[in-house]
C-alpha cells in the first residue's frame, strides 16, 4: 500500500520533470533557454543531461496539465508542486517563472525540484525548493549524485560544491565527480552517502565568508564519518560556476590543482586571516578547535601524523597539543 503510493509519487514527479523540460525546449521556454545559454553559458547537451526545465509565469500551468493528463491534484499538493491558498481555499502552482532543477536520488528517481527565479524583483527569493516531505528530504540528498557517482568512485574523490549551477558548470567543464550539498551545510547523512563511493572529499564552496564557515563546519562532519577532507578556497567573489565563466575552464582546472590544501592548512589559514593567531587568548581557542578536529579521526596513524603536522606548523610540542586535545575532550563530556 505504502510502496504503491510512493511509486505513484515518483511517477508524478517524473511526469512533472518531463513537462518542465519540454516546456523549456518549447516556445514558452524561449527566454529561459536563452538565459541558460546566453547568460549562464550552458550547452544544449548539458541542459538535457541535467533535465533542466522551465515553469512558466502562470498560476495554473501545472494544474491545467494535471487535469489534462488525469493526474490527481491531491498528489501535486502532497508533493508541494501545488500550494493551497488559505484564505481563498484555491490552488496554485508553487514554481512560477523559474528554471527547474530536478533533484534525483542516488538511484536516479526524481525526488523533488529546485527552482531559480528569472525575475529581477529583489522581493522574489532567488531559489525555492520542493517542501520537505517523506519523499523529499533535502538534507539527505546530494544534487548531481546520480550523474557523478561512477566518476567519484573512479577518481576516488568527490568534489563538493554549494549550488545547482556549480555542479552543472563543473560537469560541463569535464569535472564530472562533482555534487552539491545545495546551500545547507553538509549533513552527516550526506557524508554517509559519499562514503559509499570514496573516502576523499574536496570542498569547493563559494569563496565568501559563508562558504568558508560552511567548509569549516563540514570538515568536522567528514572527519567524524571517516572521510578525509581537502579544500580549495576560491577568490572572494567567486563560486565555481562564476569562476569558470570569468576565467575559463583551463584556468579553473589549474586553480583546482594549485590551490588544493589539506583541511588543516585551510583551518590555520582561516584563523590567521581572521587575526585569531595574533594573541594567546584567541590563538588558544583556535588551536583547541584544530585539535578537536584531529580527535575526530579514527585511524590512529592518521591522527598522529596530523598532530605532528600541526605541531610543526605552530611550533608547539606534540605533548602540549595532546594536552589541549585531552582537555577539549573533557569539555565535551
Ligand atoms: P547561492 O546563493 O550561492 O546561489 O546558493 P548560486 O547557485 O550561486 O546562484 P546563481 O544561480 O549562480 O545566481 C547556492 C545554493 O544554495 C541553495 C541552492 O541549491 C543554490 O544553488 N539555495 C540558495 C537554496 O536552496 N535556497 C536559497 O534561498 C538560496
Ligand atoms: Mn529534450
Ligand atoms: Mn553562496
Ligand atoms: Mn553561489
Ligand atoms: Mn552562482
Amino acid at each position: 500500500q505504502e510502496d504503491k503510493q510512493e511509486s505513484n509519487q515518483h511517477e508524478t514527479l517524473r511526469w512533472a520533470a518531463r513537462l518542465f523540460h519540454q516546456t523549456l525546449e518549447s516556445d514558452a521556454g524561449r527566454a529561459a533557454y536563452a538565459y541558460l545559454v546566453g547568460k549562464r553559458g550552458l550547452e544544449a547537451s548539458t541542459i538535457r543531461k541535467f533535465g533542466l526545465g522551465f515553469a512558466p509565469e502562470a498560476w495554473e500551468f501545472l494544474l491545467d496539465a494535471a487535469r489534462r493528463d488525469n493526474i490527481p491534484v491531491e498528489q501535486l499538493t502532497a508533493l508541494g508542486l501545488v500550494t493551497r491558498h488559505r484564505e481563498r481555499n484555491s490552488l496554485y502552482d508553487t514554481f512560477r517563472n523559474r528554471i527547474i532543477f530536478p533533484i534525483l536520488t542516488v538511484g536516479g528517481q526524481v525526488a523533488g525540484f529546485g527552482g531559480r527565479t528569472l525575475s529581477n524583483d529583489p522581493q522574489t527569493p532567488k531559489y525555492i525548493n520542493s517542501p520537505e516531505s517523506a519523499i523529499f528530504e533535502k538534507s539527505k540528498l546530494l544534487y548531481g549524485m546520480h550523474a557523478a557517482k561512477n566518476d567519484i568512485r573512479k577518481q576516488e574523490t568527490a568534489i563538493l560544491v554549494e549550488g545547482y549551477m556549480d555542479v552543472i558548470a563543473m560537469h560541463q567543464a569535464g569535472v564530472t565527480n562533482t555534487v552539491a550539498s545545495s546551500g545547507t551545510a553538509l549533513t552527516r547523512y550526506q557524508a554517509k552517502i559519499l562514503k559509499r563511493y570514496t573516502s576523499r572529499v574536496l570542498f569547493l564552496y563559494d569563496g565568501d565568508n559563508a562558504g568558508k564557515k560552511s567548509m569549516l563546519a563540514g570538515i568536522d562532519i567528514l572527519l567524524s564519518e571517516g572521510l578525509t577532507p581537502w579544500v580549495v578556497l576560491l577568490p572572494g567573489g567567486d563560486d565555481p560556476d562564476s569562476f569558470i565563466r570569468n576565467y575559463g575552464k583551463e584556468a579553473f582546472l589549474e586553480e583546482l590543482e594549485s590551490e588544493k590544501s589539506s583541511f588543516q592548512d585551510f583551518q590555520l589559514r582561516c584563523y590567521r586571516d581572521a587575526g585569531l593567531m595574533e594573541n594567546p587568548d584567541t590563538a588558544s581557542k583556535a588551536i583547541s578547535a584544530m585539535t578537536k578536529s584531529i580527535a575526530l579521526i579514527a585511524d590512529p596513524v592518521q591522527k598522529e601524523l596530523y598532530l605532528e603536522e600541526l605541531s610543526k606548523k605552530l611550533d608547539l610540542s606534540r605533548q602540549t597539543l595532546r594536552k589541549v586535545m585531552a582537555s577539549s575532550n573533557d569539555d565535551r563530556a
